[in-house]
């Protein structure tokens, strides 16, 4: 939510600082795209800026008409919008006395501070809660001349949740931010230092970074990093390496990131699985430090998550409880701390998230550790929020997730989710090291099948195009197959904007069916035939009272399955592996379908309208 880059270099003026940020700007901008704005900072030229409504391409354009000074310092930003119009004058930067800001967040006493301001005689001219911090860092700046100082002061008047980035015209060399609640991290270059909302803000120039904590601020200059607490204490802020480069973050020859996520999706998993066993082949998670007694005595898992990550919860319930047989709750994060729910000690919080940054969720595992639960994230976004203030954290290895609707990521939660639950059946003798083994060479087997469900897509591509004009498509499963109903009919609404739903196929009976009238496209996830027998005939019924009713239906099943066939307008086939695994395959063609669709409608699959990737508001 919203995208934050910050750049100092060299004492001589160029025009590095703003490719840097506009470079950073490009990559930020899944976070959000109502507008977009830079301010440069250069000796003796003082401070410049220009911003732009809508997307990035807005403000490019913006800049090549009217062309900004070359600098030593800048910030960008791009937005989604809270407070205020996506317009020009809303957008960011907010500039007083000198001084330009930016923020990523949500400022809750806005109102209060504002009126304070009025009252002043301080006169506003956006509808945005920034240009607060905007005034107030500029008023505590005449006062005392020292940015870091008066970020600082202003930080501890703040309510809500905020990442800010400050510049003075003064000060062509300093650029300064401050973190409560929303992400920051520095990129560590040679001669140059960067912010960002993330580290793919700066990964074209570093892969050095420091992860900031909470409360903290931290003061850039072309050759040194200082952080502190909001009172100016110093504080020491961990070190990483980014495991991924530029070149992962790009399109590599597909026409969109979310069509290059799904083909990345084999890997993803892959890469998840790495070095997860021992010579012997037994289990290690060696991120999980977590005492192997509080794991044990686990009487109850609550899986805290938001949008796709959720669902991937959802499908680990089935196999955490079949294997561990500890039951398991999953819970939307935003749903879960305010309904006091029953967490205590011998509670396992797993945290699924993508980014690490999703506020709800962070709230969640924040409510889950003062109940007295062991939290455990399972991220993909090192540097990030919630695996720093989790007990440990799984991470998975899916790379940049760039396209603002999630694919790659969701098949590398699931993957982990399963290794957290091998692992925690293998600690607690729930399963004979065997039957782990053969999970796991199931599991490894599963990029290669990956793989072919993308080799066969061109048939649900063709449906896709031909589906262009639907108005509403309808997805039932059962057992693992009901969460990948949700998900493929969440990727409908986020990238198609049709109606969707997704329904646990026995519930259809009770009032979905009524949904049901000739032509109603009707995707249909059909379990193994293979596994429990009354699973995949119950479904096949199913099929046979929506086609009664004049259903279309598109059904997944697995190879070899000629059941269902005689019922489905068409088959859409993945390759056989067991009931638990099945949704690592399963969802591919339904992600497929709806990035098709919405390609053939001529959207802009990577940044659906209204969304952001990183949700960092409540
Ligand atoms: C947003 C995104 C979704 C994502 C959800 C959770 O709503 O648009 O694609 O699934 O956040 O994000 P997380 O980073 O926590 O996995």
């Amino acid at each position: 939510m919203c995208g934050i880059v910050g750049y100092v270099g060299s004492q001589q003026p160029s025009g590095r600082p703003l490719e840097v940020v506009l470079e950073g700007l490009r990559r930020l901008e899944y976070r959000g795209y109502d507008s977009a704005g830079v301010a440069l900072v250069s000796p003796g030229a003082s401070l410049a800026t220009a911003k732009k409504a809508g997307k990035l391409a807005n403000l490019v354009e913006e800049i090549d008409t009217h062309p900004m000074p070359a600098a030593t310092a800048a910030i960008g930003h791009t937005r989604w919008a809270t407070h205020g119009a996506p317009n020009d004058v809303n957008a960011h930067p907010h500039v007083s006395g000198g001084v330009a800001v930016i923020h990523n967040g949500i400022v809750e006493n806005f109102a209060t501070l504002k009126a304070e301001l009025e009252a002043a005689g301080v006169a506003f001219t956006s509808e945005t809660d920034t240009e607060v911090v905007a005034h107030l860092v500029a008023r505590a700046y005449a006062q005392t001349p020292d940015l870091t100082q008066a970020l600082r002061t202003v930080a501890q008047r703040l309510h809500g949740t905020f990442t800010l980035l400050a510049v003075h015209g003064d000060d062509p060399t300093t650029v300064v931010g401050a973190r409560h609640d929303s992400p920051l991290v520095v990129g560590l270059g040679d001669g140059e230092n960067f912010l960002g909302s993330d580290v793919s803000a700066f990964i074209a120039s570093t892969r050095d970074a420091l992860e900031l904590g909470q409360d903290q601020v931290v003061t850039i200059t072309p050759t040194e990093v200082t952080v502190t607490d909001f009172d100016g204490t110093p504080v020491e802020a961990r070190r990483f390496t980014v495991d991924w480069d530029a070149a992962a973050a790009e399109k590599g020859g597909f026409r969109s990131f979310m069509d290059k996520e799904i083909h990345d999706q084999p890997q993803a998993v892959a890469d998840t699985l790495l070095g997860r066993t021992d010579t012997t082949g037994r289990l290690v998670l060696d991120e999980l430090r977590i005492d192997e007694a509080v794991l044990r005595a686990v009487d109850k898992i609550v899986v805290v998550a938001c949008g796709t990550a959720a669902y991937a919860g959802h499908v680990a319930k089935y196999a955490i409880e079949h294997w561990c047989r500890i039951p398991v709750e999953v819970e939307l994060a935003h749903e879960f701390r305010y309904r006091d729910p029953v967490v205590d000690e011998r509670t396992l919080v797993v945290a699924v998230s993508q980014s690490g940054e999703t506020m709800d969720t962070l709230m969640a595992v924040r409510h889950a550790k003062e109940q007295g639960a062991t939290t455990l994230a399972i991220v993909n976004t090192h540097g990030s929020t919630i695996p720093r203030e989790s007990d440990a954290a799984l991470y998975t290895h899916a790379g940049p997730e760039i396209a603002v609707a999630s694919t790659k990521a969701f098949l590398s939660q699931i993957t982990a989710a399963y290794l957290l639950g091998l692992y925690l059946a293998q600690l607690r003798g729930n399963k004979y090291a065997d039957e782990i083994g053969q999970v796991l060479d199931e599991l490894r087997a599963i990029p290669d099948k990956i793989q072919q469900v993308l080799d066969r897509a061109g048939r649900v591509r063709e449906i896709a195009r031909w589906m262009a004009d639907t108005q509403s498509v309808l997805f039932l499963g059962r057992h693992v197959g009901y969460p990948v109903a949700m998900e493929g009919a969440l990727k409908l609404k986020e990238l198609a904007y049709i109606h969707a739903e997704g329904f646990a196929a026995g519930e259809l009976k009770h009032g979905p069916i009524a949904l049901i009238e000739p032509g109603q496209p009707v995707f249909v996830v059909v379990p193994s035939p293979r596994g429990r027998d009354s699973l995949h005939s119950k479904i096949v019924s199913n099929i046979q009272e929506i086609r009664a009713r004049g259903a279309r239906t598109l059904v997944i099943a697995e190879e070899g399955d000629e059941t269902v066939r005689p019922y489905a307008d068409e088959v859409f086939t993945v390759p056989q592996t067991s009931t638990l695994l099945a949704p690592l395959l399963a969802v591919v063609p339904l992600q497929i379908f709806a990035c098709e669709l919405a390609t053939a409608k001529g959207l802009d699959v990577d940044q659906p309208r209204n969304l952001a990737k990183s949700v960092t508001v409540e």
